[in-house]
């Protein structure tokens, strides 16, 4: 797997079929996603947490395949929009299996999930009661969970912490905004609300910090238990899970979560005098990251002052990753054997702007050159799917590869593709 071992700069052939001939036959950038890796973390997950509910978190990387592999690998799916949500329902994925969340979800947003009938909706804000109440009528029924904060900091960037008061999302324990909240969606009898749910934030690699939630939830579920009598049968830890991006770097250790999590759980409760409710985590990162790996052509190698950069026919349209979080990764040269010694280079995106950096400061073999191809490994999430527009060079397609056979999941956005959008004049 692309995470645990060093790909080696020169041939390289990821699900038996070598990025080379990729490249040749679907032209670059591309994406390539392993399916054979992305199911084999799946039942990693399913291995380590047998009893709980396991969400693949969509805006890692959604098509249609993926929702059909994480389907079969008997995963649920968190969405936040209609265009997921519709593209994993109209793919066959059981609507009841589904759970809608979004700090800001659109009227749209709520009137698919409630057509198509998702399994839950996580309410994220005072506003969205009422308006989910009216939307699903004084005769519906909507199963619903609450998204806290819990006051734990945790996340790789600060931009991806999610668990504290100072950001958007969930509403505040400290702040009685929670209690408030969950009183009033007991008072809306077409809401079901089964459960509480948090985010701590995502690329986690350590366990403290889901323990402190937990123990931070249960309180409150306890409180809401004399307040109000109520004992949910649920609890949402969301994602996070880290994984690794370059060799030595640390994963969040999946089985010592799962066993410290159940345990801090159940002890948790025990002292609460509550039921062990049903646990349900949210990775998306730790099943489609280490699965995907993006191909660029190089296109320039050029010397200024004491940098040499190395220019690939994609960039910050494709991967805006380390432009927004400053995150490294670990390119590889692959395609052709080369002997030649290791030199600092800085890979470098073709969009028109000085940070449209890709990798600052990476070793790759001093004979790199243009027409060599470069690889990109640890790409399967968070890149494709907050792809932008930027400079209009079309979006990367994106091929499977399984037991040496490579076949097209998304085709090339062509020039055709944005000019069919543009009709005004
Ligand atoms: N559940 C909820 C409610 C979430 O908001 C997220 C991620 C997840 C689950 C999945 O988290 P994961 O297991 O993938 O860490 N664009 C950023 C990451 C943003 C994560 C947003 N929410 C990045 O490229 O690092």
């Amino acid at each position: 797997p692309a995470s645990t071992t060093e790909p080696p700069h020169g041939a390289l052939a990821v699900g038996g079929v070598p990025l080379a001939e990729i490249a040749d036959r679907f032209g670059t950038p591309v994406y390539v996603l392993d399916e054979a890796e992305v199911r084999d973390r799946c039942r990693t997950y399913r291995d380590a947490f047998p009893d709980a509910e396991v969400l693949y978190a969509a805006k890692a990387f959604l098509c249609r395949a993926m929702a059909h592999w994480v389907d079969e690998e008997g995963f649920g799916l968190d969405v936040c929009s209609a265009g997921e949500l519709e593209l994993a329902v109209t793919t066959g994925f059981p609507p009841e299996r589904i759970v809608l969340h979004g700090n800001a979800k659109s009227p749209r947003d709520l009137d698919t999930a409630l057509r198509l009938g998702v399994g839950r909706i996580v309410i994220d804000s005072p506003a969205e009661i009422a308006r989910l109440a009216a939307a699903v009528g004084p005769d519906g029924h909507q199963k619903v969970m609450v998204r806290v904060v819990p006051g734990v900091s945790a996340g790789g960037h600060e931009k991806i912490r999610t668990g504290t008061d100072d950001q958007k999302f969930g509403l505040s324990v400290s702040d009685g905004y929670a209690q408030h909240a969950i009183a009033r969606i007991l008072d809306q009898p077409q809401l079901e609300l089964t459960g509480l749910h948090c985010h701590l934030g995502s690329q986690i690699t350590s366990v403290k910090p889901y323990l402190v939630a937990v123990r931070r939830l249960v309180g409150l579920m306890s409180r809401l238990y004399e307040q109000h009598g109520l004992v949910l049968p649920e609890l949402d830890l969301g994602g996070g899970h880290g994984i690794a991006y370059r060799p030595g770097e640390e994963a969040l250790d999946l089985t010592a979560l799962a066993r410290k999590v159940r345990a801090e759980l159940a002890d948790a409760c025990a002292t609460a005098g509550l039921p062990v409710p049903r646990l349900i985590i949210e990775p998306g990162r730790a099943i489609a990251g280490p699965a995907g790996i993006a191909v660029y052509h190089v296109l320039s190698v050029k010397h200024t002052g004491d940098t040499v950069f190395v220019a690939v026919d994609g960039g910050m349209s494709d991967n805006p990753r380390p432009a927004l979080y400053g995150v490294r990764y670990a390119p590889r040269l692959v395609g052709r054997p080369s002997t030649a010694h290791r030199t600092r280079v800085t890979v470098v995106g073709r969009h028109c702007e000085a940070g449209d950096i890709l990798a600052a400061d990476v070793d790759l073999p001093a004979d790199a050159r243009p027409g060599d191809l470069l690889a990109v490994p640890v790409a399967g999430a968070y890149q494709l799917s907050m792809a932008s527009g930027y400079n209009l060079v079309g979006r990367p397609p994106v091929v499977a590869v399984r037991d040496g056979i490579a076949r097209l999941l998304v085709r090339r956005e062509s020039l055709a593709d944005i000019r069919g959008r543009d009709v005004g004049l």
